[in-house]
């Protein structure tokens, strides 16, 4: 019977040591994928710059790997920039994001002092324009623009309608009237543009329309302003997702953007990407232990020990993942079975219809793929505990994030 490894250390292991379900992530294969944007993301013509989405998987770990990269990061509230803030990400690398930052969230963005501010919608400038004021403080801005496409996956819509809660239209009052809030003041400076079209894109051509519709915007200004385009790159979850890769990916973007930029006569100031999701997904491994099996009239259950809590992206948006008995890993897949998790709601599914060998109570299921949106959209329904987060690479293990404990779920319950 084979057993999986991750970063060289039998899956059996690191369960022994952190208990399931474990979040694990195959640090070379993190910092691959961090290679890979540093080296194909770069250009003759202009700047680049790439900021991790933190959102995907933040801990303080993460943040420290990221900066050894040199990429900064985006973050989206207070708890995000309170994360980064104590990482060793500098503050000058950090760019706020959000379409509701409250009072409080942008007045600890100009006390830290981070790089920029994305402002989201006309409310959000005057404020931000009032707090600059207030702090005489110079605020770096960049426009979140909705450019009415929405791209998931091998899809993507331009809409006529832009409705979206993310940004604001170029064409719109609400921008004319942003222009004339930016010309009345002192403190805020424009640094340009940024749009964001989805999330788990394969396809260019939605980002060749993004790309058009951004250049056509920037060539009314008679400054280079800096481009950023977001994040969205697709990853592979199961067979049918068929990526592109990063290099690729990155080749076509700039080759395309470059192309455009010459074509318009347009000169940008720098050129940025968020990627979250395409660094860290396929890095993660999530470890269930299997306990009961239930067979109904239609369906065979594999029951493991976690679920919605440590993954809610198949509850949520069903999202697919495929899995491995990790203890068991050459075993022929005779069985149709749906994993099931252990939490009190129907929906509780992490996958439909998939074919695994036999089990016995206390085998190990690995789901693959987990390092995006798992740990970081974790709750603790049913009172249940995050699981622990560890990186192993070439045999060593590294505690990320300690496992909650019964006694951390009461932390904050007050007690008459
Ligand atoms: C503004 C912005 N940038 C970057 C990202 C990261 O997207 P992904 O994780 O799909 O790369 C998101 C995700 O929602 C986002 O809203």
């Amino acid at each position: 019977m084979s057993e999986l490894k991750i970063g060289g250390v039998p899956a059996t292991n690191l369960v022994a040591q952190y208990g399931t379900p474990l979040y694990v992530y195959d640090q070379e294969q993190l910092e691959n994928n961090l290679q890979s944007y540093k080296q194909s993301f770069k250009s003759e013509k202009f700047p680049t710059k790439i900021l991790y989405a933190s959102k995907a998987f933040q801990t303080i770990g993460m943040m420290n790997l990221v900066h050894e990269y040199g990429f900064g990061v985006d973050v989206v509230s207070a708890g995000e920039l309170y994360t980064a803030l104590q990482s060793n990400v500098p503050v000058n690398k950090i760019h706020f994001h959000g379409n509701n930052k409250s009072t409080e969230e942008l007045r600890m963005a100009f006390e830290a002092g981070v790089e920029h501010i994305v402002c989201d919608n006309v409310m959000e400038l005057a404020e931000l324009s009032e707090l600059a004021k207030e702090y005489q403080q110079k605020m770096k801005i960049m426009f979140r623009l909705n450019v009415g496409i929405e791209a998931h996956t091998h899809e993507y819509i331009v809409t006529t309608h832009i409705d979206s809660k993310f940004g604001i239209a170029y064409e719109s009052d609400d921008f004319k009237e942003c222009l004339t809030i930016l010309d009345q003041q002192e403190y805020l400076v424009l640094e340009g543009f940024h749009v964001h079209i989805g999330s788990q894109i394969f396809e260019m051509d939605a980002w060749y329309a993004a790309i058009d519709k951004m250049v056509s915007y920037l060539k009314d200004f008679n400054e280079p302003l800096t481009l950023n385009l977001g994040g969205g790159f697709g990853v592979r979850y199961t067979e049918e997702d068929q990526p592109l890769g990063i290099e690729e990916t990155m080749n076509h973007l700039l080759t395309y953007l470059d192309e455009i930029l010459t074509k318009e006569e347009v000169s940008i100031k720098e050129l940025v990407i968020e990627p979250g999701r395409s660094l860290v997904a396929e890095a993660g491994y999530t470890l269930y232990e299997v306990g009961y099996q239930k067979k109904t009239p239609n369906k065979t259950y594999y029951f493991v020990d976690g679920g919605m809590a440590d993954n809610i992206r198949p509850s949520l948006y069903q999202a697919k993942y495929s899995c491995d008995i990790a203890t068991n890993m050459d075993a022929e897949k005779t069985e149709l079975v749906t994993v099931a998790g252990k939490y009190c709601e129907s929906g509780d599914v992490l996958i439909q219809d998939t074919y695994l060998p036999p089990v016995k109570k206390g085998d190990l299921l690995v789901v693959y793929a987990t390092g995006a949106y798992g740990y970081s959209m974790s709750s603790n329904y049913n009172r249940s505990t995050t699981p622990a987060v560890i990186f192993v690479k070439n045999g060593q293990v590294k505690e990320i994030v300690r496992r909650q404990t019964l006694v951390d779920l009461l932390r904050n319950d007050v007690r008459e």
